[in-house]
């Protein structure tokens, strides 16, 4: 069977390792992959986001399924155009990725739907986001309504500073299309969870609970970055409640009306859908939906992931989810993320990297590649998050000691970390 992964990260090599494990023995094919998914199979030298290209690919080599990474091609509609080509395909429509893509959108439908969010509105010109942020005095958070990579959004403690992220996005384009639009909604306090769930339009398998640190810096400082390291399981501060009774108001107060609602709308979603949520005293409200799995959330997801991911994804496009028990390794896993100097702003690339065998030599511990390639036999880095270092252990706290242990391993110039990953867990 040949199986093609569409995107280059962390969460892509965790998928890989998963997919090549399977018992199906696959031919596993990346694109563009990274020097991590390279050991498992073959790289294409195909763009993520170049859909003909894909498709094209895929017909050439006879792919039989393809899981997809990344946002951007699910909202420019990789899955409608692979299944107009008769290709099979993991990851919801352009529709119904647009839950993610166009966050005006997302919160229509939560307003729709009487889904617990941040009280908001929706700008396109400055002189009315500055009028409504005039009447503010509390915390307000300005987000880009497109696409941005996980960097569209500013929290801002006070609205003066609200201001300033809004004439930036719709003044000065910082987010050119992306930020064409903004939210402007309220700052909600509480503790964020990210919770997956994959679903084949009808049944919903809510996954292991993760929470990322999407921060540059220790202590949440510094700017948002596409996670900076996760950890799973993630049990919030429920005041008394129990997690049963959190899950079931996840799925009724949230995830069932949300595809209700997308039904209604004659969309049915189809893959993995990803709730951001800030679980607040009066419960969980949405910070945001992603139409397909987190990085790195899946490295510590995949992990513990027991269950051959390709029977999850064929069981999801025939619309027979219910069939499928998903069983995961009881022990937490802890992943750090090794980064750039310099990420989320400018940083190097091509800097040699030593030490992931001496840090896979345990073997609780797996390093997931992202911005890696070869340079002849040399690992080099080649983009932003350039490592998931990824460790299970007996309890959050081993397992945190195992990742950082393997973290130490490690090495590669100006090399940047957080130190705290899982530590609120302690
Ligand atoms: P998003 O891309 O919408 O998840 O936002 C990125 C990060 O910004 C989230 O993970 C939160 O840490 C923060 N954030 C977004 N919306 C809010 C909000 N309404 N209140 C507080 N923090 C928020
Ligand atoms: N880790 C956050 C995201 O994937 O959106």
């Amino acid at each position: 069977m040949n199986i093609l992964i569409i995107g280059g990260g962390g969460r892509e090599h965790a998928i890989a390792r998963n997919v090549y494990n399977s018992p199906n023995h696959p031919n596993v094919f990346c694109a563009p992959g990274n020097a991590g998914t390279a050991t498992l199979g073959a790289n294409v030298d195909t763009k993520a986001n170049d859909i003909a290209g894909l498709v094209e690919f895929a017909k050439r080599k006879d792919i039989e399924l393809t899981i997809v990474g990344p946002e951007q091609p699910l909202a420019d509609g990789i899955v409608d155009a692979f299944t107009e080509a008769g290709l099979r395909i993991f990851g919801p429509t352009r529709k119904a990725a647009r839950l993610e893509a166009d966050k005006a959108y997302a919160k229509q439908l939560m307003t729709e739907a009487r889904i617990p969010t941040a009280t908001s509105r929706t700008f396109t010109r400055v002189d009315h986001a500055r009028e409504y942020l005039a009447t503010r005095d509390e915390a307000q958070v300005v987000k880009a309504a497109g696409l941005a990579a996980g960097k569209g959004v500013v929290v801002c403690d006070d609205p003066a500073d609200a201001l300033l992220a809004a004439e930036r996005m719709l003044v000065d384009g910082e987010f050119g299309d992306a930020g064409r639009a903004i939210i402007v909604e309220e700052k909600l306090l509480g503790q964020e969870i990210s919770i997956h769930a994959i679903t084949d339009g009808s049944a919903v398998h809510i996954l292991e609970s993760s929470q990322d640190h999407k921060r540059a810096l220790d202590n949440d400082q510094g700017p948002n970055t596409g996670g900076m390291g996760a950890y799973s399981p993630f049990t919030p501060n429920l005041r008394g409640k129990s997690v049963a009774d959190f899950y079931t108001r996840v799925e009724n107060e949230i995830l069932l009306p949300t595809l209700d609602t997308l039904r209604r709308h004659d969309i049915e979603y189809k893959g993995v859908i990803y709730l951001g949520l800030m679980v607040t005293a009066g419960g969980p409200q949405v910070l945001e939906y992603n139409c397909r799995f987190g990085d790195p959330e899946t490295q510590v997801l995949f992990a513990r992931l027991k269950t051959d991911f390709v029977d999850i994804a064929e069981a999801c496009i025939d619309g027979r989810l219910d069939e499928i028990t998903i069983e995961y390794d009881p022990r937490p896993a802890v992943c750090v993320v090794m980064a750039s100097g310099g990420y989320p702003g400018a940083f190097e690339i091509n800097k040699p990297i030593s030490g992931i065998a001496e840090a896979e030599a345990d073997d609780n511990v797996v390093v997931y590649h992202a911005g890696t390639t070869m340079h002849g036999d040399r690992l080099v880095t080649s983009g932003g998050r350039v490592l998931g270092v990824t460790a299970l252990g007996t309890d959050i706290a081993t397992a945190t000691r195992g990742a950082y242990d393997a973290v130490g391993r490690i090495n590669f110039d100006g090399a940047h970390f957080r130190t705290d990953i899982a530590r609120s867990a302690l």
